[in-house]
C-alpha cells in the first residue's frame, strides 16, 4: 500500500491549475451510455475514479480512446447492462450507471455500490429504487445485487425526499429517455447538475428549471452526442485555496471558476483572509492571523460537506473557537481524532458537530487517510506540522486529486511517494 511522507514547514508559494470536476467526470461518462452515437470528453481529471468509471465502461462492451486529460467513449456496442460486481463495488459513483442502462437496455443488474462509507450503515440508495419506481420499474433483489426492470420508462413526479445530487442527475438521466414529461421536485442545485443538463439540452432533450429545485424534462427517443468540456473542480479549487491560507502562502489558482465558491470566499472575507479574484482564478496572500468563524454543511450554494475537512484544519489555526456542523454525513468528523493525536484541540459534541479552538501547534504522526477529503486535509495538516507525517492508504486521495504529491511539491511543498 503506498503512502506519503511529508516533512512540515516547508514555505509554499507559486501556481496550482486546478483540473477537470472529479464529481462531473463520474457522471458524463455513464451518461455516455444515454446515446448510441461516440461522445469526446475533455478536461478529465487523470484520477483512480475516472479510470475505474472507463473500466466499467468496457466492462459493459463499450469502446474508450484515452489521452490522459480526454477520452472518446462509443457505446453503440454495449450489450447487456450487468454492472461488474467487483468494479462496481470498488467506488460509490458506479451507482450513475445504473439509470442510463435502464434508461436505454430496460434493465440493469448492480451490487450495492462500493465507495468511501460516509454515510451511517454505507450509502443508502433509498432515492435510486424510489426514484426507478416511479419511473414504472419493478426492483428485485438477489444474495447480492438489484435487479431493476423497466421495458419503458413512463414519465412521473417524483419529490426528493433527501436533496440528493447522484439522486438528481440519475432521474434527470431517466427522464430523458422516458416516455413523455417528467418533473422532479426538491432536486439538488451544484454546478455539475447544471452542467450535465446544460449538455443534455444541446443533446436534444428539452429541460426547464435547471439550477432551480425542480425541473421539468420532456422525454425523447434519441439523444445525440458531441463534446462535453468538463468544469474546474471547485472542490479542487476551494481545497488549494484553504491550504494557501493555512500555510500562509502567496499561491494563485487558475484555471478555476471563483463564482462556485462564493461561500468559501465570503468565509474568508470574515475571516480577514487576503485575496483576489479575476475570471478564473483565486490568488490567496499571506494572512498572519485568522479569524474563526463557524459553518454549517448544506446543499448547493450552500457550505460543501466535501471542503468541510480541510476548513475544520483551518480552523486549528484561528485565532478563537469554530463550530463545525456536518449537516450531510455521519462519519465525515470522524478525522477529527486524527488531527487531535497531532495537537490539535478539538472536541466533539456529536456525529455531526465539533468545537474547534486555536491557534494550536500541530506535530507530524502516523496516520491512515480515512477517506478522500480527509485524506487531503491529513496531508496539509502534514504541511503545517513540526516533523515528519506518513499517510498510508493514498489510494483515498488518487481517488480524486490528480498526481496530487507532484503537484505540490511544484510550489515547495516536501512530499514524497513512497510505494
Ligand atoms: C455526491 O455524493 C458527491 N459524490 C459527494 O462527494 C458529495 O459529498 C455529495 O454529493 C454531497 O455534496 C459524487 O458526486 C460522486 P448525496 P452523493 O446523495 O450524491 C443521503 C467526494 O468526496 N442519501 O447528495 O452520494 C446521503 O446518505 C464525494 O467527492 C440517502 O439518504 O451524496 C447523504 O446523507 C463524497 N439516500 C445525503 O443524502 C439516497 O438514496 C446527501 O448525499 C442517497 C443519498
Amino acid at each position: 500500500m503506498s503512502k506519503f511522507i511529508i516533512q512540515g514547514g516547508s514555505k509554499l508559494s507559486g501556481t496550482i491549475e486546478v483540473k477537470g470536476a472529479k464529481n462531473l467526470a463520474l457522471k458524463i461518462i455513464p451518461a455516455s451510455i444515454l446515446s448510441s452515437s461516440p461522445i469526446t470528453i475533455t478536461n478529465l481529471p487523470n484520477i483512480e475514479d475516472v479510470n475505474k468509471s472507463l473500466e466499467l465502461i468496457e466492462s459493459l462492451g463499450g469502446k474508450v480512446e484515452r489521452s490522459s486529460n480526454s477520452c472518446t467513449i462509443d457505446t453503440s456496442n454495449i450489450k447487456n447492462a450487468k454492472l461488474d460486481n467487483h468494479l462496481a463495488g470498488q467506488f460509490r459513483a458506479s451507482i450513475m450507471f445504473t439509470a442510463p442502462l435502464l434508461a436505454r437496455f430496460g434493465k440493469v443488474e448492480f451490487p450495492h455500490p462500493g465507495g468511501c462509507v460516509l454515510g451511517a450503515g454505507g450509502r443508502p440508495i433509498d432515492l435510486f429504487l424510489d426514484g426507478f419506481a416511479a419511473f414504472g420499474a419493478k426492483i428485485s433483489l438477489n444474495e447480492r445485487s438489484y435487479i431493476i426492470e423497466a421495458p419503458i420508462l413512463v414519465g412521473c413526479e417524483f419529490f426528493f425526499n433527501i436533496v440528493s445530487v447522484t439522486a438528481t442527475e440519475s432521474m434527470l438521466m431517466c427522464a430523458c429517455l422516458a416516455k413523455g414529461t417528467t418533473t422532479l421536485k426538491n432536486c439538488a442545485m451544484e454546478p455539475e447538475i447544471i452542467a450535465l443538463a446544460n449538455y443534455l439540452t444541446e443533446m436534444g432533450v428539452k429541460i426547464s428549471g435547471i439550477g432551480s429545485p425542480t425541473m421539468i424534462i420532456e422525454g425523447i427517443t434519441n439523444i445525440n452526442a458531441g463534446v462535453f468540456d468538463v468544469i474546474p473542480d471547485r472542490i479542487e479549487a476551494g481545497t488549494f485555496a484553504i491550504m494557501a491560507a493555512l500555510t500562509k502562502s502567496n499561491i494563485k489558482i487558475t484555471n478555476c471558476n471563483p463564482k462556485h465558491l462564493e461561500i468559501l470566499l465570503n468565509i474568508f472575507k470574515k475571516q480577514e483572509i487576503v485575496f483576489e479574484t479575476a475570471d478564473t482564478s483565486i490568488e490567496i496572500f499571506p494572512t498572519e492571523t485568522i479569524k474563526p468563524y463557524g459553518i454549517k454543511t448544506h446543499e448547493y450554494p450552500g457550505f460543501p460537506t466535501d471542503l468541510q475537512p480541510p476548513f475544520t484544519l483551518l480552523a486549528t489555526q484561528a485565532n478563537g473557537t469554530t463550530l463545525v456542523h456536518e449537516t450531510i454525513y455521519d462519519q465525515r468528523l470522524l478525522f477529527t481524532d486524527m488531527l487531535n493525536h497531532m495537537g490539535a484541540d478539538i472536541i466533539t459534541f456529536d456525529p455531526h458537530r465539533v468545537r474547534v479552538t486555536g491557534p494550536t501547534k500541530l506535530y507530524g504522526h502516523k496516520l491512515i487517510s480515512p477517506d478522500l477529503r480527509a485524506g487531503i486535509t491529513l496531508i496539509l495538516a502534514g504541511l503545517i506540522a513540526t516533523g515528519t507525517t506518513q499517510i498510508d492508504n493514498i489510494y483515498q486521495v488518487d481517488r480524486g486529486y490528480e498526481n496530487i504529491d507532484q503537484r505540490l511539491k511544484a510550489l515547495g511543498a516536501n512530499i514524497t511517494r513512497v510505494e
